[in-house]
């Protein structure tokens, strides 16, 4: 049994709010339900942070200026889809570097070098599975050469505020003076067109959140009867925050036979899963300076709608 996730639905399920986080949304099924969400064209972020990783890669590249070979870290790779025009534009362009993809899940990871090796042949590749908390925390991290930390797709945006500072504090302490860290952020915008991309009308978002009690039927012994839950999320323009959540449709009772409890819910009540924290462009400037570093560039989109800002320690 897993007992970091064995806690964390104990703890999330018998507080007051009731709480189940996000990151274990991806389980095998989970992680195909995301594929489908970066598929629909209403969740925007993909293809916004696609665009700009393929048409102002070269000004990227000429931003960090390194002039020797370097590593480009890329921090929860995945599939590795939205880097692959960067690293091409690298490899065409004969630049010396290392590609070093960190990613939790062995499976992901092997799809990844297998499609890598087959589409750019030459590109040097260093894998590191594991959880990038742990590889960055680990001291001989630091290599001599200079390093490009990729954290892209907005996973910036599932922490609070406290807790990104935190992060963006454990890349700082990873890095030498130099060293550059590429982040992809959400920006604010028109409020509909992010409570589309979240509230989908496809209803994917929903089977994504509703995904995670399937998943703690499975790996607890439990008995939610997913019929008697909807979903529900909104987004709130001032503070950028998108709250998603789980709702309890009547009265009832679930056991966790594993975990040995059973969990009392009202009719109505909630579980929060996810926060996917929008910026404006000022928050962003705030918070890395907050973390030391100096900021090079936003790169955006066409429509505004997302940032890779460069930042430099
Ligand atoms: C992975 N993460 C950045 C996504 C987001 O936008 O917060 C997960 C997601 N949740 C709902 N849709 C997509």
């Amino acid at each position: 049994m897993n007992n970091e996730f064995a806690n964390d639905v104990i703890k999330g399920l018998t507080s007051k709010n009731k709480h189940l986080p996000s990151k274990y949304f991806y389980d095998n099924a989970g992680s195909l339900i995301f594929q489908e969400i970066m598929e629909m064209p209403e969740y925007y972020l993909t293809a916004s942070e696609f665009e700009i990783l393929s048409s102002q890669a070269k000004q990227i590249i000429e931003a960090i200026n390194f002039n020797q070979p370097f590593n480009i870290v890329e921090l929860g790779a995945g599939d590795g889809l939205k880097t692959f025009n960067l690293l091409e534009y690298l490899v065409e362009n004969n630049i010396d570097f290392y590609y070093v993809p960190i990613d939790i899940s062995q499976g992901a990871m092997d799809s990844l070098i297998k499609s890598l090796k087959k589409k750019l042949p030459k590109l040097s590749i260093h894998p590191q599975v594991g959880d990038y908390f742990e590889i960055l925390s680990k001291k001989n991290v630091k290599t001599t050469i200079p390093s490009l930390l990729l954290f892209l797709g907005s996973n910036i945006g599932n922490y609070n505020e406290q807790e990104a500072i935190n992060l963006l504090q454990l890349f700082n302490n990873s890095m030498k003076n130099g060293d550059g860290l590429l982040l992809g952020v959400d920006i604010k915008k028109n409020p509909k067109k992010i409570h589309e991309a979240y509230y989908d009308k496809h209803g994917i978002t929903k089977r994504f959140n509703i995904n995670l009690l399937i998943r703690i039927n499975k790996e607890f012994d439990a008995n939610f009867n997913i019929e008697n839950f909807d979903f529900y999320c909104y987004y709130n323009p001032i503070s950028g925050n998108v709250k998603s959540y789980i709702i309890s449709l009547k009265d009832q009772k679930v056991q966790l036979k594993k975990l040995d409890i059973v969990v009392d819910f009202k009719a109505n009540e909630l579980i929060w899963t996810e926060l996917s924290k929008k910026y404006s462009l000022d928050e962003i400037n705030e918070l890395a300076t907050k973390c030391n570093f100096k900021i090079i560039d936003h790169f955006l989109d066409q429509k505004n709608y997302f940032t890779d800002t460069l930042l430099i320690k």
